[in-house]
C-alpha cells in the first residue's frame, strides 16, 4: 500500500514512545486514543522532551518542529484511514486488545497491516477477531521505545511473508533490529530475563543477600542491572504476572514463580513503585538499604 502514515492506538507509556519514534523516522504520525486527558499527557510528555533536548544541543529547533508536524492527535478510531500500517499498544487485556483489532479492523484499508504490541498474549486470537489475520502480527517493542533498540516480531499461525515483510521494513526505517520471537509466552527476551530474576529470587529466599545475588551478576556477567535490582524495578507484581503467564502458558514446572514473590505482592511490597521491595527506598526512589 502506498502510504507514508502509520496509526498508533494508544497514547500511554509505549505508544507515546512508538510514535515519537515513528514521526522521528519521518512517517506521518496519528496517535489515537479513546481518553482526551491521554491525549493530552502525551502531547505534553513529548512536548517536555523534545523541549528538553533542544535545551540540551542535541536538537534543532527546526527538527523539533519538523517531528512534531508529523505527529497528530486524535479520540477517533476513524482516523486509521490511510495508514499502511496500525501499532495497537492499549492495555494488556485481551478483550481490549480484541475490541481494538475489530474496530480497526472494520475502518482501515483492506490492505492495512495491523500489529501489536502485547507483551505475551496470543498474536492468533488476537488476529481471529479481524477479517485479515494474514495481515496481522506482532512487533514488540521495549521501554522506552525511542531508545530501545530491539524489536522482536512475532508471526501468528496465518500471518503473510507480505506482511512479515512490510513489518521489517518498517522496523528497519525506524532504526530497530529485529529478532524473531515464537509466538509463545514471554516471546524471546521475558523467556530468557524473567526466569532468571525468579531464580534469583529463589537465591534471596534461600537466604542470599540481594545485594550478593546483584553483585554476581553485576561483575561476574557485566549486567548493567543485578536481577534483584531489575525485578524492584520493573515491579514486583508484574515480574510475577509475567512468570506466572510463562508458568500457565507453557504447563512445565521449570517456570514455577517463586513464593517469596507471591508473598511480597500480598503484602504490598511491590518494589520501588511502593518503596519497599528486596530493598528500601526514600520518598526520591532512592535506595536506602536492603530489606532481607
Ligand atoms: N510498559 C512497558 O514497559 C511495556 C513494554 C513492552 C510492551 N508493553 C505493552 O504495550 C501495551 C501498552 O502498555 P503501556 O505500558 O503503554 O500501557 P498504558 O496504560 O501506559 O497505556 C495504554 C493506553 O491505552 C489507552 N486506552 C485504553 N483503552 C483504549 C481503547 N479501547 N482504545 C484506545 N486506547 C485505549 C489508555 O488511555 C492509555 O493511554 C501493553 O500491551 C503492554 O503489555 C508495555
Amino acid at each position: 500500500m502506498e502510504s507514508n502514515k502509520v496509526a498508533v492506538i494508544g497514547a500511554g507509556l509505549m505508544g507515546n514512545g512508538i510514535a515519537q519514534a515513528c514521526a522521528s523516522a519521518g512517517y506521518d504520525v496519528v496517535n489515537i486514543d479513546t481518553f482526551e486527558s491521554a491525549i493530552e499527557k502525551s502531547k505534553a510528555a513529548v512536548e517536555k522532551l523534545f523541549s528538553r533536548k533542544v535545551a540540551k544541543g542535541s536538537m534543532t529547533e527546526e527538527k523539533k518542529a519538523e517531528v512534531l508536524g508529523r505527529l497528530t492527535y486524535s479520540s477517533k478510531f476513524e482516523d486509521v484511514k490511510g495508514a499502511f500500517l496500525v501499532v495497537e499498544a492499549v492495555p494488556e487485556k485481551i478483550e481490549i486488545k480484541k475490541d481494538t483489532f475489530k474496530k480497526v479492523d472494520e475502518l482501515a484499508d483492506a490492505e492495512t497491516v495491523i500489529v501489536s504490541n502485547t507483551s505475551g498474549l496470543s498474536i492468533s486470537e488476537i488476529a481471529s477477531v479481524t477479517n485479515r489475520p494474514d495481515k496481522v502480527m506482532g512487533a514488540h517493542f521495549f521501554y522506552p521505545a525511542p531508545v530501545m533498540k530491539l524489536l522482536e516480531l512475532v508471526r501468528g499461525l496465518v500471518t503473510s511473508d507480505e506482511t512479515y515483510e512490510t513489518v521489517k521494513g518498517f522496523a528497519e526505517k525506524i532504526g530497530k533490529t529485529t529478532v524473531d520471537a515464537p509466538e509463545f509466552p514471554g516471546f524471546m527476551v521475558n523467556r530468557i530475563l524473567v526466569p532468571m530474576q525468579n531464580e534469583a529470587a529463589f537465591m534471596v529466599m534461600e537466604g542470599s543477600k540481594p545485594e550478593d545475588v546483584d553483585n554476581a551478576m553485576k561483575l561476574g556477567c557485566n549486567h548493567p542491572m543485578g536481577p534483584i535490582e531489575l525485578t524492584d524495578f520493573v515491579g514486583i507484581d508484574t515480574m510475577l504476572a509475567t512468570m506466572t503467564g510463562l508458568y500457565n502458558g507453557f504447563h512445565d514446572s521449570k517456570y514455577r514463580p517463586c513464593p517469596l514473590l507471591e508473598t511480597m505482592v500480598k503484602s504490598g511490597m511491590l518494589g520501588k513503585k511502593s518503596g519497599l521491595g528486596f530493598y528500601k527506598y526514600d520518598e526520591k526512589g532512592n535506595k536506602i538499604g536492603s530489606n532481607f
